[in-house]
């Protein structure tokens, strides 16, 4: 079985890292979404609360996937996470020339660490290239419309919280 990990902060998840996992979900038989439990990297919202809503964001978009797309928190290294569940790839979305530097020095990290483990790139849809979990937080804090750049569980989440959030 060709398992994948999905790994990300996705605070929140947008429609940039849903359309990564729907094409993700097609290559791979098992897709593990892993949100990183960071002490060090302040998140809006905990690790639990994120996987929460990324479940219902799959549901919602990916319901024909969802069987063989799991959301777990993890903290740690995420190459032994790949060891725990026997996952062969790590999936990374690439928005733009900017990423890539990032991706290419963590992606040979990771396979310094762990040469079983391959990074795969998905290139992110044009139209979500301009996308960042970062700028829908900001939108979302004061009062603009995030509703056609995130799932509508995450919609819920930062209408909820308020734009003072
Ligand atoms: O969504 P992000 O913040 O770009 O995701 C970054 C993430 C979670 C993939 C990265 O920080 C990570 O893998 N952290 C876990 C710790 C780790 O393995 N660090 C070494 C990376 S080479």
């Amino acid at each position: 079985m060709r398992i994948a990990v999905y790994p990300g902060s996705f605070d929140p998840i947008t429609n940039g890292h849903v359309d990564v996992l729907r094409r993700a979900a097609a290559v791979f038989d098992r897709v593990v979404v892993a949100v990183l439990v960071n002490p060090r990297k302040a998140a809006v919202d905990d690790a639990e609360t994120r996987v929460e809503t990324i479940r219902a964001s799959v549901a919602e978009a990916l319901a024909e996937d969802a069987d063989r797309i799991e959301v777990v928190a993890f903290d740690g290294l995420t190459v032994d996470l790949c060891a725990r569940i026997g996952a062969r790839w790590l999936i990374r979305g690439l928005r733009a020339v900017a990423d890539f530097e990032a991706e290419l020095q963590m992606a040979h990290m990771n396979r310094k660490l762990a040469p079983q483990v391959d990074t795969v790139f998905f290139m992110t849809a044009l139209e979500h290239a301009y996308l960042s979990s970062s700028l829908v937080r900001e939108i979302a804090r004061f009062g603009g419309d995030v509703a056609p750049l995130v799932p509508t569980a995450v919609l819920g989440r930062l209408t909820d919280a308020g734009p003072d959030r």
